[in-house]
């Protein structure tokens, strides 16, 4: 049966025959890019071609894309949901579309993975607002299909825009200006589990009971958000994308993602030390799987847990995998130890993460302990909560616990909802209101402390209390609402950011370089930048502190440069003649066709893909706040730039 890295293998081999050029995994965390905090897609460093700029390497692209996505967090647990993820992708930026890409991905299904027909299910846009039904995809299926000797109908199902429709921001209405957008095709594998009616009556590929696993979305992206509507792209591009580990789980017929060859050997090892069987803790060993997973390749990238940006969501991941090692009752400090299983199992697809190995290990190491202070804290709370109430007697409370859904029962008894129960107990209101967590208790452990819900509800259970979990719930749902609310605004306002502050940031990064090469040497070189509107953060090659002395004369020239009001502009040339003029950068190897170097005066030419600002005078004056080390000989400078 094939592996993870040789599905990658296969799936590059396919697309290279059909005229693709493999171009490189992008870093987890966007470069240059403020908009978002991580690559959540393969097409997410390809948007300015999907708006027609020229790709230098052409208009058929194929890679794979290491992808987190934050907003699934909550949705990790079930049998298919991770929040990082491999994702295959194939492009055409306005070559090939509709036909070649469906009969393609078909064919790579069933004969190059050799997929069974049988298992595989379809669907398409059924039409949205002034969005027409996408009826050419569905002639395309409906001929592939027949020739296989499936009847269409039973096999093409029609969904609208939430789930056929596909854009960075989600649904039509939340796209940004300016932001692409498609209808999409879905192809499903058909587990042939049986259906639950607890998702709905009938099933179908979109039911989310299990037996449906969506393995692969082909986007047609060919439209832009208007002002009041869409207009057509100047081309008529494709965006594919398709999970490793969900191809994984078909390939594998195993419905459950987590038990497949990539991910068992992490679940043995988490088996092993918590002494807990994966079997009878399905959930939570899922969901420390998923997070330290992520958690490795976050920091692989050079995040610490911080309480910003992408260091805060380390920080919850790996907080939140440890309070699941600790419900499942690992006692040592056990994170590095499965991160070490982990980087293990992905050195064959991601070799670069073993250099990162020892890093990542004592990042894990010292985040554990200091968590393992707040749990401390946290206790002590959840103590002074629990004096203040009234636990049930003993003979009443063990009636009570008989129900084996804790949630269900806690959530309708406060509610006074089972009434019989309540009778045949004898159990008077006061004594429930007098033994209850409230919400707001209850969420407060939850914030404060990093205590889920079911935490809360295990301390309950050990004093014969009980926990008002649908206030609780109220109370996160609407913090998690402000929370996507925020999420949509930074998205947004990070879009139209474009024109300020941190394009000021992406030409004083330039400045920066050049001024730390000539301060420092030409060891120096760029292995990173992040630019908000608050600050540019640079990171570099160089074995120890700047002096003082040295980061004043690093301002002092960006400073100069700013007041000889430098003009900025770009050419495009071959990678080799941009080496010959000396530009720097982060170049990739693989670009063998045309850069784009921006000129800063002629003091910087650097490898970029902007926006600049026109002169620098514009930037008014720059700054540097702090450096700090970030280990493997790299460091990192954090500064401002503007009226200051
Ligand atoms: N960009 C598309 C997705 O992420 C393929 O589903």
């Amino acid at each position: 049966m094939l592996t993870a890295s040789q599905i990658i293998e296969k799936y590059i081999e396919f697309f290279e025959k059909r005229g693709h050029t493999r171009i490189s995994n992008s870093p987890l965390i966007p470069q240059n890019d403020p908009t978002t905090l991580f690559t959540s897609s393969g097409m997410q460093p390809l948007v300015p071609f999907f708006l027609g700029e020229e790709h230098p390497q052409g208009k058929k692209l194929v890679n794979v894309q290491n992808c987190f996505r934050a907003q699934d967090i909550d949705e990790v647990g079930d049998n298919r949901h991770t929040t990082f993820f491999r994702m295959l992708g194939n492009w055409s930026l306005g070559d090939y579309f509709k036909k070649e890409q469906i009969n393609w991905y078909w064919e790579f299904l069933t004969k190059a993975i050799g997929l069974s027909p049988e298992k595989l299910y379809v669907s398409v846009f059924e039409g949205y607002k002034n969005i027409p039904r996408d009826n050419e995809s569905e002639e395309i299926w409906t001929e592939i299909l027949k020739k296989e000797g499936f009847s269409p109908k039973e096999k093409i199902y029609f969904y609208g825009a939430d789930k056929n429709w596909w854009s960075r921001a989600g649904l039509p209405e939340a796209m940004p200006k300016g932001e692409p957008g498609g209808p999409d095709s879905e192809v499903f594998y058909d587990f042939g589990t049986v259906h639950d009616k607890k998702f709905g009556e009938e099933c179908n590929p979109n039911c989310q009971c299990g037996r449906f696993l969506e393995i692969g979305n082909s986007v047609f992206m060919e439209y832009q958000k208007t002002e009041d509507g869409f207009k057509p792209l100047p081309n008529k591009n494709v965006d594919f994308g398709g999970g490793l580990e969900r191809l994984l789980a078909a390939i594998e017929n195993q419905a459950d993602i987590f038990k497949t060859s990539l991910f068992s050997p992490i679940v043995s090892e988490i088996e092993k030390t918590t002494g807990k069987s994966y079997k009878e803790n399905v959930k939570a060993i899922r969901i420390i799987v998923d997070h330290l997973i992520a958690s490795v390749f976050i920091s692989g990238s050079g995040v610490t847990p911080s309480n910003k940006e992408q260091g805060y969501v380390l920080r919850r991941l790996l907080r939140r995998a440890i309070r699941y090692g600790k419900q499942l009752g690992a006692t040592e400090i056990f994170t590095a130890k499965i991160a070490s299983a982990i980087i293990d199992n992905y050195s064959d697809s991601d070799p670069q993460i073993i250099d990162s190995k020892k890093t990542i290990m004592e990042l894990f190491t010292e985040e554990e302990k200091k968590f393992n202070q707040v749990i401390q804290e946290g206790l002590k709370v959840s103590k002074d909560i629990i004096s203040n109430l009234t636990p049930i007697e003993p003979e009443k409370y063990s009636k009570l616990m008989q129900d084996p859904d804790k949630s269900e029962l806690f959530r309708n008894i406060y509610r006074g909802k089972n009434t019989n129960l309540i009778k045949e107990i004898d159990l008077p209101k006061s004594a429930i209101s007098g033994a209850t967590i409230s919400g707001p208790q209850a969420f407060d452990l939850y914030q404060s402390s990093g205590f889920p819900i079911e935490m809360v509800i295990e301390l309950a259970q050990d004093q014969r209390l009980l926990v008002d979990i649908e206030s609780f719930e109220k109370k996160l749902k609407k913090h998690q609402e402000q929370s996507r609310i925020g999420g949509a605004k930074k998205f947004q306002g990070g879009l139209a950011d474009h024109s300020d502050k941190t394009v000021m940031g992406h030409t004083a990064t330039h400045l920066l370089h050049q001024a730390l090469r000539d301060v420092l040497g030409d060891k120096v070189f760029q292995t990173g930048s992040n630019i908000t509107s608050e600050r540019i953060r640079f990171d570099f090659s160089y074995d120890r502190k700047l002096t003082d002395e040295e980061i004043l004369e690093v301002e002092e020239i960006v400073n100069e440069k700013i007041e000889q009001n430098l003009s900025v502009h770009f050419e495009i040339m071959t990678l080799s003649k941009a080496k010959e003029i000396g530009a720097i950068g982060l170049f990739d190897e693989k670009y063998e066709n045309d850069v784009k170097i921006y000129f800063v005066g002629d003091y910087s030419k650097e490898f970029c893909g902007g926006p600049h600002v026109e002169f620098t005078g514009k930037l008014k004056r720059f700054k540097i706040i702090k450096q700090e080390n970030i280990g493997h000989g790299q460091r990192r400078i954090y500064a401002s730039v503007g009226a200051l």
